[in-house]
């Protein structure tokens, strides 16, 4: 059986060469055009950026190299006692476009196992850190403090041939993301279980293994932690966090820097850490209303309420869905699956319910549907994980698989520094 890196190294001539072609005989075919309203918000809908891994259907949601999330529920290998996907089979399928098998996965566990020894110095630059520094902060600290290890920038004052930058960029990208459950773990267990630190189990897969560092060894969490980790890992390129990843790591700073750049993003209120300001609103909803499960008609008015003193309903809404998120589907399924009775789950259900109705009502959210950020906490929340500040972290490990991925292919394909034209509003005056 080749290799992962085998594979992917005879993956990438062929598909240079046909990147090559489109760009040198189809370069000047127009896809788009840009209006003064997407200069000046946020470039929705700007057709500008390549990114092979996965695409976004504004209406079907993800699809990761061509396949949709239940898909991939039924056609990634599992783990033996499990029914959920394996994270590292999607991590082989965005990097090389192909369903692995049960092989390739376990190549993936191997390697992964191999690798997953936090330096000794990233405790040490953790433990210098206030113990109230949020867990983000804490992990953009983590993952920079291992720049000094990076092959590719080894190799590139070395002097290497761009041809070869991918395969070390490659290796940066096997190496972190093998370390970043022990790295994740530690932050959790530093910031809130007394720093005591569990040693990895050998016999686990990437996310079973992380589920146990955390000191979660239930069935039930393994399994969260193997859809969870899949479900999070990329949402086409044009999102903050693998957007910010592709555009510094388009300097030809490495993987360190460029992931800790998408962590950075991550940890904005809007994007990654919305799953945290989702759970504090559904406590509070629970708690202004008197505990249990609050009426249909009780939650109603106090959504209303939210939306009239000018707040935002969070969990709800999307720069690109307009339909209701796939990933809040599957974790739906999970929790129907494994926690039909908890009670905030069952909040979450009656809005699940109720307020896409209200906000369309409202009229204001060009998307009136649930998002992944609005299940994702009462999960975890179920399973005794309830350090809110810590999801997002949850969500950065998962991320890395995809925005990592990319970067290998950007190398890959030889992609430029990403550089826009920015205009003035003085500029804009003298065209309208
Ligand atoms: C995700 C989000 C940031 C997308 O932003 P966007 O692309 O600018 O969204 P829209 O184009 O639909 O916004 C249009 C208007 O609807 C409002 N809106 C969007 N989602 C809303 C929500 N969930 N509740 C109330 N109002 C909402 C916006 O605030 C905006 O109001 P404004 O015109 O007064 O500024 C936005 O929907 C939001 O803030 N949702 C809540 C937070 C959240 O769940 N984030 C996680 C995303 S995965």
């Amino acid at each position: 059986m080749p290799t992962l890196k085998e594979t992917l190294a005879a993956r990438i001539p062929k598909f240079r060469r046909e990147v090559d072609d489109i760009r040198h005989n189809h370069g000047e075919k127009v896809i788009g055009e840009v209006t003064i309203a997407q200069a000046y918000g946020g470039m929705r809908g700007v057709k500008s950026m390549v990114t092979e891994t996965s695409a976004l259907d504004p209406n079907e949601g993800i699809r990761f190299r061509g396949h949709t999330i239940p898909e991939l529920q039924k056609a990634l290998p599992r783990a033996a006692e499990g029914e959920e996907p394996l994270p590292e089979g999607l991590f082989y399928l965005l990097l090389t476009g192909d369903l692995p098998t049960e092989e390739n996965v376990a190549e993936v566990t191997a390697e992964w196992q191999a690798r997953g020894t936090l330096p000794e110095y990233v405790y040490k630059v953790l433990d210098a850190l206030p113990p109230q520094t949020h867990p983000m902060t804490q992990l953009s600290a983590g993952i920079v403090a291992q720049q000094p290890e990076s092959v590719f920038v080894r190799r590139y004052r070395e002097g290497i041939s761009k041809s070869e930058y991918w395969e070390y960029t490659f290796e940066d990208t096997m190496n972190l993301l093998a370390r970043l459950p022990a790295l994740a773990a530690y932050i959790y267990r530093r910031t809130y279980k007394g720093g005591k630190i569990i040693p990895a189990d050998p016999e686990l897969d990437w996310a079973g293994n992380f589920a146990h560092m955390l000191g979660y060894d239930t069935r039930m969490f393994r399994e969260l932690m193997r859809l969870y980790l899949t479900i999070h890992a990329d949402h086409e390129g044009g999102n903050v966090s693998a957007h910010a990843t592709h555009l510094v790591g388009s300097t030809l700073s490495d993987v360190y820097y460029s992931l800790a750049a998408g962590m950075n993003g991550l940890a904005g209120p809007l994007h990654g850490l919305a799953n945290q300001e989702v759970l504090r609103w559904i406590l509070h909803v629970r708690e202004e209303l008197g505990g249990g499960v609050p009426s249909r008609q009780k939650l109603s008015s106090f959504v209303w309420d939210t939306l009239n003193s000018g707040r935002v309903i969070p969990g709800y809404g999307h720069a690109v869905l307009r339909k209701t998120d796939p990933r809040y589907m599957a974790e739906r399924e999970f929790a129907l699956k494994h926690m039909p009775d908890d009670e905030l789950f069952r909040i979450v259900s009656t809005l699940y319910e109720i307020v896409p109705a209200i906000l369309i009502e409202h009229g204001k959210a060009k998307n009136p549907w649930h998002n992944v950020d609005a299940h994702s906490g009462v999960l975890l929340m179920h399973n005794g994980m309830v350090e809110h500040d810590f999801y997002t972290v949850l969500f950065g490990v998962s991320r890395a698989m995809g925005v990592l991925s990319s970067l290998v292919w950007d190398r890959a394909l030889g992609l430029p520094l990403e550089r826009p034209k920015s205009l003035t509003t003085e500029y804009i005056k003298t065209i309208i």
